[in-house]
């Protein structure tokens, strides 16, 4: 059965077919030599990203930040964080990848500001009720004296979702929530000087010539009137992953602010984007975010989060091309990125690990890297043959695994601290790339600093290491990429092969598709000419946890 056409001509509203690569700018490549990555140094990468073949870059934060939580805790939206270099690097990195046809989306972060946000330490030194405090979610607390949080929410990053703070003259006051970090607090999206503060940022970086946004916690911003006690089902991810009403999350309220920030978009010219990270537990109410007058992109993550068993890839696959489908959007797919265990450590996990866990070395259940690896090329295969747009995160296109054995003393994870070291966190997918083999921080830059520690293994997935091999995951990505864009894969529609087994199996035009996900080697068309393999293989016989693109003699 033929799946719904993606309607984009080539050329035009490019971000529904595009491959974006992600770059966590800490990590990606630091010029300065101080351990953490910068502008600079993404600028004189650029060409290794021009030759990997994406068409555009998102970048993490890199605005000014007390860097509590990465550079999510913004403190200055209209400046760069001096650890990142300036505005005028910036904007030469703009200028440098729009030169070579690569554009350029930036993270927006309006849920929480930092606490060192100007308004928020007005908000501090302001009196309860003032138009200070109004920004943020300040509220009295319960109890005699109001000693016990307003209500009984619980933090992404572990323990409660509200902060006491003590008023100007010295006794103990009301409660502000934050739904991250208490260095996070939340701002309040009811009040319409909140909503012109940030059509005001929009408008500083489209300003610069951006060409769209990822949205932080699109899903977080509006929270249920009267703000209601809410007690996690069984099974609830911290994200938003409940199967009831959860009063923080997905609340329609947010659909109005998409609606301003896509007019606002539009006064611009070209096709500037919205991306929208939204954790939402169905297909259907992700698809919300992308309705024609709202976002243009939302990450597909009941697909991120889909584990290796072909029914259920084959099951989120139409799933997810019926429901965009049927909003007119496309699907935006997405396997790795630095809040999950990178896939190609994932796909191999053997015990549950719930998003934000991380790996750590006590974790159970950890991953074999050989079948990872082959899983995760395997996935990614699948991934990029089909219609939508594609984010990639850095690294994955060297193979990277997840880093399991940071010593504690290293982590930098608020979800590290907050849990008392009960989940690991996320540094594990965060660590800088490695370029070189041989080169101090494998090239990361050229003082061996490192903000995490680099895992001795990584030098044989350094860049310069794989540039030289032919059967390398860099050599699969660039052959993927190149294959899909001229054959026009992130347009147009699919066509399953119903085989009845455990593969993922479909056509696009006159390119096929095998994953073989079962125990056992399948065999292939005789007829089959091999386009890409995600393994080298001999034989009539796809390997398990290999897939492949193929036409027909
Ligand atoms: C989602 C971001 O991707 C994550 O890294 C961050 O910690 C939270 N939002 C809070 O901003």
């Amino acid at each position: 059965m033929a799946q719904l056409e993606q309607f984009a001509a080539p050329g035009t509203q490019w971000w529904r077919s595009a491959v974006i690569y992600q770059i966590y700018p800490r990590s990606f490549a630091d010029a300065s030599g101080d351990g953490i990555g910068d502008l600079a140094g993404i600028t004189g990468r650029l060409d290794d990203l021009k030759e990997l073949g994406v068409d555009a870059i998102w970048l993490s934060p890199f605005m000014t930040s007390p860097q509590k939580d990465a550079g999510y805790d913004v403190a200055d939206y209209r400046d760069v964080d001096p650890l990142f270099g300036t505005l005028a690097d910036f904007d030469a990195m703009l200028e440098q990848a729009h030169a070579r046809g690569i554009r350029v989306i930036v993270d927006l972060v309006p849920n929480h500001s930092s606490d060192q946000h100007a308004w928020f330490q007005e908000a501090l030194k302001a009196a309860p009720g003032s138009p200070e405090r109004a920004r943020y979610i300040f509220r009295d607390g319960r109890g005699e004296n109001g000693e016990l949080p307003p209500n009984n929410w619980e933090s992404v990053f572990g323990g409660g979702m509200w902060e006491r703070v003590t008023e100007a003259d010295g006794t103990p006051g009301q409660w502000y929530l934050h739904i991250f970090d208490p260095t996070q607090p939340d701002f309040d999206w009811t009040n319409e000087e909140v909503r012109e503060e940030f059509r005001s940022i929009l408008r500083f970086w489209l300003d610069r010539g951006v060409d769209g946004f990822r949205v932080d916690v699109a899903h977080g911003m509006i929270k249920a009137d009267g703000l209601p006690d809410y007690s996690p089902g069984d099974g609830a991810d911290s994200m938003g992953g409940d199967q009831t009403e959860v009063p923080y999350w997905g609340q329609d309220g947010v659909h109005d602010i998409y609606r301003d920030w896509n007019r606002v978009l539009a006064e611009y010219d070209g096709d500037r984007a919205l991306c929208g990270e939204a954790w939402l537990p169905t297909l259907e109410r992700t698809a919300l975010w992308v309705r024609p007058d709202e976002m243009h992109q939302t990450f597909n993550f009941p697909y991120l989060t889909t584990e290796w068993d072909a029914a259920a890839l084959r099951a989120v696959i139409r799933d997810s091309l019926d429901a965009f489908g049927a909003v007119g959007a496309p699907s935006t797919w997405v396997l790795s990125n630095h809040d999950v265990v990178r896939h190609a450590s994932r796909l191999a996990l053997t015990a549950e690990n719930p998003q934000g866990e991380g790996i750590g070395p006590n974790s159970p259940g950890k991953p074999d890297p050989v079948i990872g690896l082959s899983r995760g090329r395997a996935a990614t295969t699948i991934m990029l043959a089909l219609p939508g747009s594609a984010y990639l995160y850095q690294g994955e296109e060297l193979g990277l695994p997840e880093a399991m054995e940071i010593p504690d003393e290293f982590r930098q994870d608020p979800t590290w601290f907050r849990t008392d070291g009960k989940r690991y966190g996320r540094d594990g997918c965060r660590v800088p790339i490695p370029w070189q083999a041989d080169a101090p921080a494998y090239g990361f830059n050229d003082t061996g600093a490192s903000w995490l520690p680099q895992p001795e293994e990584w030098a044989e997935f350094a860049r310069d290491v794989e540039e030289n091999d032919p059967t390398s995951t860099l050599a699969l990505y660039k052959q993927l990429l190149r294959e899909r864009r001229e054959r026009q894969l992130g347009l147009g529609s699919l066509v399953w092969h119903d085989r009845g087994d455990d593969t993922v199996a479909f056509r696009r035009g006159d390119l096929h598709v095998l994953a073989n996900l079962s125990d056992a080697p399948i065999d292939i068309d005789p007829q089959a000419r091999i386009v890409i393999a995600s393994e080298p293989f001999e034989g009539s016989q796809l390997p398990v946890d290999t897939a492949i693109w193929y036409t027909l003699n």
